[in-house]
């Protein structure tokens, strides 16, 4: 049978096995990878915070990628809109690549929206344990739609957008997310300090001695 009529359209895919695994990589290089994930609301603060951690890993010679909504929905993803459906494919996509880049080595710092617990909970479950660090960026509603960087929520409330998350679709919190950052309350030095501590850990554990993480 033609294993595109049983709907299993890789049925036909042979898995080969890499020669050099990750593990080999990370010596190269010096340092372990894995992936920081920020959610929140437009306007949170999630870009800001990924280019600013970004900025302080590459800094002390970590090989870093910031994978960012705004740029990835030009591109990979430039066929999808916001239905809840096109959101669940965004994030399965992206959450793949940001795998890819983990296995070649790279620390990946993404920041989108992914309003949706289950499609989160889907891209952990890509990684192994302690891989996927889940970043909250909690930020009141009534502050991001004051700030409103981009002119959306406005645009959002006279209705020309529609589904936008917290307005006319849902955003569903983090129960138990690795960090939360209060971005309202707090600079972006003190959230970039924060995150910088969580992740501490995870630049020590293959102790290659890539950093001064005195310095962190
Ligand atoms: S997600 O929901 O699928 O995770 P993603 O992070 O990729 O969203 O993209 C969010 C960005 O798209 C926002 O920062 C905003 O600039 C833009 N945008 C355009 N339309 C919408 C919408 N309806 N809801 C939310 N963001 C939107």
């Amino acid at each position: 049978m033609n294993a595109n009529n049983t709907g299993q359209k890789n049925a036909h895919v042979v898995w080969q096995v890499m020669s050099i695994t990750r593990d080999e990589r990370e010596r190269l290089q010096g340092h372990r990878s894995f992936m920081v994930w920020f959610t929140g609301l437009s306007g949170s603060g999630k870009s800001t915070m990924i280019y600013a951690v970004e900025e302080q890993l590459y800094r002390l010679g970590y090989r870093t990628f910031a994978l960012d909504g705004d740029h990835v929905r030009r591109g990979l993803c430039a066929d999808l809109g916001f239905s809840h459906s096109d959101r669940s494919e965004n994030i399965r996509r992206v959450g793949e690549a940001a795998k890819l880049l983990t296995q070649a080595g790279v620390i990946v710092l993404a920041a989108f929206i992914s309003p949706f617990k289950a499609d989160r909970q889907k891209v952990r479950n890509l990684m192994a344990a302690g891989d996927f660090i889940e970043v909250f960026c909690d930020c009141p509603l009534a502050v991001c739609e004051a700030r409103d960087v981009k002119g959306l929520y406005k645009k959002a409330r006279e209705g020309e957008i529609r589904d936008f998350t917290g307005i006319s679709s849902p955003y569903e919190k983090p129960d138990h997310p690795d960090l939360v950052l209060e971005t309202a309350k707090k600079s972006v030095e003190e959230c970039t300090g924060m995150v910088m501590a969580k992740i501490k850990s995870r630049l020590q554990f293959a102790d290659l001695g890539k950093a001064d993480l005195a310095e962190l």
